[in-house]
């Protein structure tokens, strides 16, 4: 399989090839550490993301018009970059990624919060989750955070300003066409979970 360059352009390619040199000179955290200004650079810059890939989504794996636009995916499904968009009002379903990464607001504003999947009891199995609240963050264009597998890899973001939220993601899977989990604190339970891209199929020929 070769890689998807969606958005092919220099400024694209060059971001992916100093993530692939990191990443091999580095390991992981250090990598990601590294990568940070570049990151931000990316975040900063109005002039590679093609204006169809900050709007919303009519179809939407994760519901309430959130896109999940795929940018660039590794041909072996290591690294994928992309941009999810989440409407004014819409929250996204508390979900895992199963990948480290670096995601980073682009434009609007989100309330994001963290959970920590509590162990050890009876509860904890592949149905029952039992989730506590670790974090509460306030997300303005320009910030952004690392995802480091088990820590704080489960989430939920809701748009908080009245355009919508675009957050970039660099991750370490084809998220989209991973099998993950999606969870229902209240409720105490876990769903398998694939949200697919808005605008790719999956490898395996699935929508999703
Ligand atoms: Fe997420």
């Amino acid at each position: 399989m070769e890689d998807e360059f969606i958005v092919d352009s220099p400024r694209i390619r060059q971001f992916i090839a100093d993530v692939r040199l990191t990443l091999q000179e580095h390991p992981v955290q250090e990598a990601l550490t590294a990568l940070g200004p570049a990151f931000a650079a990316l975040l900063a810059d109005r002039s590679w993301m093609p204006d169809e890939y900050t709007q919303p989504a009519v179809e939407s794996g994760m519901g309430g018009g959130i896109a999940t636009w795929l940018l660039f995916r590794s041909g072996s499904g290591d690294l994928s970059l992309f941009s999810l968009v989440v409407p004014s009002g819409s929250a996204t379903p508390v979900h895992d990624h199963l990948a480290w990464g670096l995601v980073g607001l682009y434009a609007g504003e989100q309330d994001e919060r963290v959970y920590r999947r509590v162990n050890g009891s009876r509860t904890h199995d592949e149905l029952h989750a039992k989730l506590e609240l670790a974090e509460q963050n306030h997300l303005r264009p320009g910030d952004f955070y690392l995802l480091m597998p088990p820590e704080g890899d489960i989430h939920s973001v809701a748009t908080i300003s009245r355009e919508a939220s675009v957050s970039i993601h660099l991750l370490g899977n084809d998220t989209g066409c991973t099998w993950r989990h999606a969870y229902e604190p209240q409720a105490g339970t876990v769903r398998a979970f694939k949200s697919g891209w808005s605008n790719v199929p999956c490898k395996d020929g699935e929508t999703k």
